[in-house]
């Protein structure tokens, strides 16, 4: 069952995944929020009642255990971050229509009645299971409390969560051989009660779920294995003080000092956020959007009128909580008898030198580092949403940063909106009185067409480039025109001319805004336009702009190279600092890292150099796998169609036990054409993937390089 196009008439709540109250934000966490706040804009650009909310997670062991090192109580270390967040979010023109946090009023009981829920619908039950135990501090070992070995990928695991390795979730007693992080000694395993959400009741619904969801491709295809293996119940409680009681706590009846696991309570946010903006504003119902009308609200099956009973659920997050969102969140709602996402949206991660950010090594870029560099939030909004596609993985780079914003919105965008509004200012003191012509009308029509389209895909990036695209056209076209010659030679022409290059400039403010919102509004206001251009609807794109206006100012300010050489140079010497802490195998704080370093000893460097023409006998190209199936009768092989741009080579490669083969179609891969032929079990290879490493890592480029691009 498809959704119906945006706008609905039915409310929409855009969500990001909730920071932790745990530290700095950082470029990483950025991209969750900037590209959340896009959305929503861009949402309400084409009309969709839409409520942007959010909130601070305040719950979870590593809040606990860094209060406790700091000798003060967990709240008060979690709302003093709170706060520093609600600041940060709006100097990047990030705005929550509410921002509340999961240990506030609304939150405890909304998430209350969603456990009493489950509990009177019989989706909860009490098990007698293994927790680990520190013998030595005589206390247990919650989630990140305790370290071992993954059970899946045999990785380094932390907790709940299998971090350096697989990214699963991991249930209380699953890590091998733990390890106590408070002491560092070995933990024993004990018995203990504990409550369980039945997920298993809520199978078929899952897969059900996964086929209506929309969103990014990892999202949706990601948790299929999940929900069609055997899916595990999740544990609900945890032995913590910190957190939100489980109800009855104290009963007689239920286990003591038990407190809901912190994934319980803070998707629960989601909802409570939603409330509060309600609460405060007459035309939003937060029922709308998050309950079912209807009669059958409760049970595990799904009607599929229901896609249109409710509101338009978007969650946006990085891709290491995908399970969390697709497989256990659903199931929370369903068995609450509340609706369920419409979609959600996985970022990739940001990095930095091809590592993972890490918090206590001091290896990333500040949120409020950057700020105080002096650059206006929109360049690094631009640059996290259209410097690459929304699930790649890339490193944050301050040459990739001023390159998006020298070329794109200084040379481009910029340019064309100063040129035109100058020359528009000086000649007729504002828009030159005649019509658009049909031509650029029809461009500024296609592009609006553009803007829709791309949303309703969900294609962010896109959305932000429909502006840069119309100024690219633009500049184009007073390039054609040469309007400067005509003003003499052609007044009306030159008028004409002008006239289209205003509307145009105006087309381009309507657009950017989801992504450059402040840099809308200073154009906005150039035009001489009252109101704001927030205001402003995609209909306003071929709206008449004002007679009159004052003299532009530029809207971007280039980079100087220095500039970057001063930042690589900091950043660099951070990076250094960090890979020697990485050597010391300092593990100083580790409880907010995301690192994922793995135990590893590369081989000595090849001492004999070649030459440059050595390497261009090498013809390596781009290109991308299109199909991907098991040789017969091999353990190893699999056959691969890859598109190279020019054409479509067979290859034979050795990763069939190191790949999923079903999810290789469409990932960008690096091929070495002019490699000799071969024949493997009776399959000619024509070319071979490079990859790296025992598991056939496969190369990539981080860019959007076209197929067939050569390597140099
Ligand atoms: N508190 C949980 C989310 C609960 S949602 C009900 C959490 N917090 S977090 O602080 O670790 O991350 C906040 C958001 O930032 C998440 O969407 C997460 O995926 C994202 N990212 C955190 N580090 C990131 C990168 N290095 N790169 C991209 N996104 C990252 O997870
Ligand atoms: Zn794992």
């Amino acid at each position: 069952m498809s959704h119906e196009e945006f706008p609905t008439d039915d409310p929409a709540v855009v969500t990001c995944g909730l920071p932790y109250a745990n530290g700095d934000l950082h470029v990483g966490h950025l991209r969750t929020y900037v590209l959340g706040d896009a959305l929503s804009r861009a949402l309400r650009r084409v009309g969709q009642q839409t409520a942007f909310v959010c909130g601070s997670d305040m719950h979870g062991t590593p809040i606990a255990v860094n209060a406790a090192e700091e000798g003060v109580d967990p709240e008060t270390f979690a709302l003093e971050y709170h706060e520093q967040y609600e600041e940060t979010f709006p100097r990047f023109n990030v705005e929550f229509d509410n921002y509340g946090h999961t240990h506030d009023e609304t939150n405890t009981e909304t998430t209350r009645e969603f456990v009493e829920s489950w509990i009177d619908n019989d989706h909860v039950f009490e098990k007698e299971i293994q927790v680990a135990y520190d013998p030595d501090a005589d206390q247990w070992l919650p989630d990140r409390l305790v370290e071992g070995t993954c059970p899946y990928c045999g990785e380094h695991a932390r907790g709940d969560e299998c971090d350096e390795g697989c990214q699963r979730h991991l249930e209380p007693g699953e890590i091998e051989n733990p390890e106590s992080t408070l002491t560092g000694n070995p933990a024993e395993y004990r018995e203990r009660d504990h409550k369980f959400l039945r997920l298993s009741d809520f199978q078929a619904y899952l897969q059900g779920f996964l086929d209506r969801m929309e969103g990014t491709d990892n999202a949706k295809n990601q948790p299929r294995e999940w929900v069609d293996g055997d899916l595990q119940d999740l544990c609900i409680t945890r032995d913590m003080d910190w957190g939100i009681d489980y109800p009855g706590e104290g009963d007689g009846e239920t286990p003591e000092d038990l407190v809901l696991y912190v994934w319980v309570d803070a998707p629960i946010e989601y909802v409570s956020s939603t409330k509060q903006y309600s609460e405060r504003v007459d035309d939003y119902d937060w029922e709308d959007v998050w309950k079912i009308d209807g009669e059958k609200r409760h049970g595990t099956e799904w009607d599929d009128d229901w896609t249109d009973a409710g509101g338009e659920i978007v969650h946006v997050i990085g891709r290491d909580i995908i399970q969390h969102h697709c497989v256990f969140w659903p199931a929370m709602l369903r068995g609450a008898g509340y609706n369920e996402p419409r979609s959600v949206l996985a970022t990739g991660f940001v990095g930095i030198d091809g590592k993972a950010l890490s918090t206590s090594r001091n290896r990333a870029v500040w949120a409020d580092e950057y700020l105080e560099e002096g650059f206006h939030p929109d360049l690094f909004r631009y640059y996290m949403v259209n410097g690459s596609g929304l699930e790649t993985d890339v490193d944050f780079s301050w040459d990739r940063f001023a390159e998006r914003v020298n070329g794109e919105l200084v040379g481009n965008l910029g340019n064309f909106c100063y040129r035109s509004l100058l020359f528009a200012q000086r000649n007729y003191d504002g828009t030159p009185d005649t019509e658009v012509s049909d031509d650029v009308r029809e461009r500024i029509e296609d592009a609006v067409d553009e803007f829709g389209a791309a949303l309703d895909d969900y294609r962010v990036r896109d959305v932000g480039a429909v502006a840069v695209d119309l100024a690219d056209f633009g500049n184009e076209y007073i390039q054609r025109n040469e309007p400067w010659k005509l003003v003499d030679e052609d007044p009306d022409e030159a008028a004409q001319v002008i006239r289209d290059c205003v509307q145009l400039a105006k087309a381009i403010a309507v657009c950017m805004q989801p992504v450059l919102p402040g840099k809308a509004e200073e154009l906005w206001e150039q035009l001489g336009e009252d109101g704001s251009v927030h205001e402003a609807g995609l209909d306003d794109a071929l709206a008449a702009p004002p007679a009159d206006f004052d003299e532009p100012t530029e809207l971007f300010e280039g980079i100087e190279d220095e500039r970057i050489e001063e930042l690589n140079a900091k950043l660099q010497e951070r990076i250094e600092e960090a890979t020697e802490d990485d050597e010391e195998g300092s593990d100083a704080d580790e409880t907010t890292d995301d690192e994922d370093t793995m135990d590893f000893d590369p081989e000595p460097l090849t001492e004999k150099r070649i030459a440059v023409d050595d390497f261009e006998d090498l013809d390596i190209r781009v290109g991308r796998i299109e199909t991907a199936e098991p040789v017969e009768g091999s353990d190893k092989l699999a056959r691969l169609e890859v598109d190279i741009g020019v054409e479509t080579r067979q290859v034979v490669a050795g990763i069939k036990q190191l790949h999923d083969l079903d999810e290789l179609p469409g990932t960008r891969v690096v091929l070495l054409a002019n490699m000799e032929k071969a024949e493997l079990f009776g399959v000619e290879s024509n070319g071979m993937v490079l990859a790296a490493g025992e598991e056939a890592d496969l190369l990539t480029t981080h860019e959007d390089a076209p197929l067939g691009s050569k390597i140099r």
